[in-house]
């Protein structure tokens, strides 16, 4: 054990997964989080799950005076930052907002970092800072052209990140690209509990197939793809965490920040996804064709060589795992 690891918002979707899955790597993981996007009933979850209480400091992440106390109070040794807004309509409304949390909460967080002589850093990225891709799959080298505030606020962030690196030696930064993160924990005592209306197609497929929910409305059904719906790489998420994992223990080592896709390095269609999820609920999914939303695309997909070459990780549950597990989460433990 060297040290706790910090992991900010670890109450919410990819961080409570994170949370277990350190733990289970034999870290000792302290969250720091608002809870603004999560609710606090995830906490003896986590617990039960990682056999032991978990800390938690309830702060904001722009708080440089909470941060300086929780560096001051414990042995941190390393940070993973997942602490942020993720809506892309909501960024297209509240600017200010998600660049002050997602910018300029990533800033103080390295600010106190610099200050504690914390370098080890694993940061929350998307694979939204790509845009449309010209090539598939994308590789980390395409260029990037974030097509929504919320993307924007991501490659800000990453690139002050890899400005800190290259100004400071001592840097040892993972920016992670996430794809299509889905699915819950096999226990299904965790999972996404997003507040309101689901964004993301896997929590829509739950809710339709609780009852909750009429229909799912597909957005175009006339991309130029096998079956003419949108094509995406799916990510389990408990992969996603080990991930991290991995990052934390082989970026140790590598000096400056290193930029790596997770994602699977396949797609999966929306009519695919439904047809998966249909086998893992044993129910039919009510579905409707609606018209494309502007800046939607029509496929992307990872190339993960990268991370499988730096981290020795590779995602290995697929899609019809992603779908029951969701399924479970859905009826034992989302809202129970
Ligand atoms: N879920 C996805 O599809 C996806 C894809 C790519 C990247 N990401 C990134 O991964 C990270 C985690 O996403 P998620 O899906 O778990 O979202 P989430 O909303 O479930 O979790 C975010 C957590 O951060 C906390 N938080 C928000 N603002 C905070 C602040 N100012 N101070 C302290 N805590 C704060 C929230 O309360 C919540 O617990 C985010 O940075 C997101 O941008 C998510």
């Amino acid at each position: 054990m060297d040290g706790r690891i910090l992991v900010t918002g670890g109450a919410g979707y990819i961080g409570s997964h994170v949370v277990v899955a350190i733990a289970e790597a034999g870290y000792a993981p302290i969250i720091l989080d608002n809870f603004s996007t999560s609710s606090h009933d995830v906490i003896p979850r986590l617990a039960a799950l990682t056999g032991g209480a978990v800390d938690v400091i309830e702060a904001d992440v722009r708080d440089a005076g909470a941060l300086r106390r929780t560096f001051h109070d414990h042995p941190i040794s390393g940070v993973i930052h997942c602490a942020g807004l993720k809506l892309v309509g909501e960024g297209e409304e509240r600017p200010l907002a998600y660049w002050d949390v997602n910018v300029g909460g990533t800033i103080a967080l390295a600010e106190v970092m610099g200050e504690a002589g914390v370098a080890r850093l694993v940061f929350s990225s998307s694979a939204t800072v790509y845009g449309q891709p010209d090539v598939l799959p994308v590789a980390e080298s395409a260029p990037l052209k974030p097509q929504s505030v919320y993307g924007r606020t991501k490659r800000a962030a990453e690139e002050f990140l890899r400005d800190l690196a290259r100004a400071n030696a001592n840097w040892r930064i993972a920016i992670l690209r996430y794809f299509n993160p889905a699915g819950a924990h096999v226990s299904g005592r965790i999972g996404e509990a997003p507040t309101g209306r689901p964004g993301n197609l896997v929590p829509l497929l739950c809710r339709v197939a609780a009852g909750e929910i009429g229909e799912l409305a597909i957005y175009g059904s006339d991309w130029p793809t096998e079956d003419g719906t949108g094509v995406r790489d799916y990510l389990h998420v408990q992969d996603l965490a080990d991930g991290h994992v991995a990052a934390l223990r082989r970026l140790a080592s590598v000096p400056g920040a290193t930029t790596l896709n997770l994602g699977i390095g396949r797609g999966w269609s929306v009519l695919e996804v439904v047809r998966a999820f249909e086998r893992a609920c044993g129910r039919r999914i009510a579905r409707t064709f609606a018209p494309r939303r502007p800046g939607d695309v029509a496929c992307y997909y990872a190339d993960p060589s990268r991370a499988e070459a730096m981290l020795g990780w590779r995602a290995m549950r697929d899609l019809d795992t992603i779908c029951a597990d969701a399924w479970r989460w859905q009826r034992t433990g989302a809202g129970s």
